[in-house]
């Protein structure tokens, strides 16, 4: 039973099946996932009681999101070591795949597009282009810095939390961008003249942005809290 003290964090850390429900309503469980769901829900101008038992309908459910429930099931079970290296083998892969897609996309609808939309596609290409080199900057940190020390040092120290601090730090940044972006695109609406390239690059976005909020979800509550916990 999900309670209203409860964060979204937590919720989603026992109930992944909720994703789907949460990302419908544009309810953030990765970066700022951690104030109780009263508050959080409050803030989004939803009524907290209707809130909670839809909430829990879903978790009880088996939903679509079946996949990314069993995923982080099972990333649940590995090793901090094992958690960094899938990490790396997955998200890392995918991300920067639907980066370049989203990128080459957004340039051409940027083109075709700017007599009509000229003004919203540039914003959306400059919040894009930073959301890419604030993802690119923080996986190669991850990959050929911290990653590598967490290998190193099993047991954390001070310097080593505070090191894996700013990598949550960083996800803010990003999950912030995509805030910004969603905001801007009537959460990735396509407009009502948008042609099939525009259409596919929301799309596409809107992969990379639940890729990237799976990702961050699991290294903030997974796999940095289980380093964490090894001093
Ligand atoms: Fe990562
Ligand atoms: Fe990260």
């Amino acid at each position: 039973m999900i309670t209203k003290d409860m964060t979204l964090a937590d919720v989603v850390k026992e109930h992944p099946n909720t994703i789907g429900f949460l990302n419908g309503l544009h309810l953030d469980y990765c970066c700022g996932g951690h104030d109780p769901i009263e508050i959080a829900v409050r803030e989004k101008g939803l009524d907290v009681e209707k809130f909670l038992a839809e909430l829990n309908a879903a978790a009880a459910r088996q939903t679509a999101q079946q996949d990314v429930h069993a995923d982080i099931e099972s990333f649940k079970e590995l090793t901090v070591n094992e958690m960094l290296d899938d990490l790396e083998a997955t998200h890392h892969v995918t991300g920067r795949q639907l980066m370049a897609e989203t990128e080459e996309l957004l340039n051409k609808i940027l083109i075709v597009h700017y007599p009509h939309h000229g003004e919203m596609l540039t914003r959306l290409h400059h919040l894009y282009a930073g959301l890419k080199a604030e993802l690119e900057e923080h996986f190669a940190k991850e990959e050929k810095l911290v990653f590598p020390l967490m290998r190193q040092h099993p047991h954390p120290d001070k310097e080593m939390l505070a090191l894996v601090q700013e990598l949550e730090t960083e996800h803010s940044g990003a999950g912030d961008i995509i805030k910004e972006i969603q905001e801007l695109t009537g959460q990735l609406t396509p407009p009502a003249d948008a042609c099939p390239t525009f259409r596919r690059t929301y799309t596409v976005m809107g992969q990379l942005f639940d890729d990237v909020f799976v990702h961050i979800f699991k290294e903030n509550s997974i796999a940095f809290p289980e380093y964490a916990e090894q001093v």
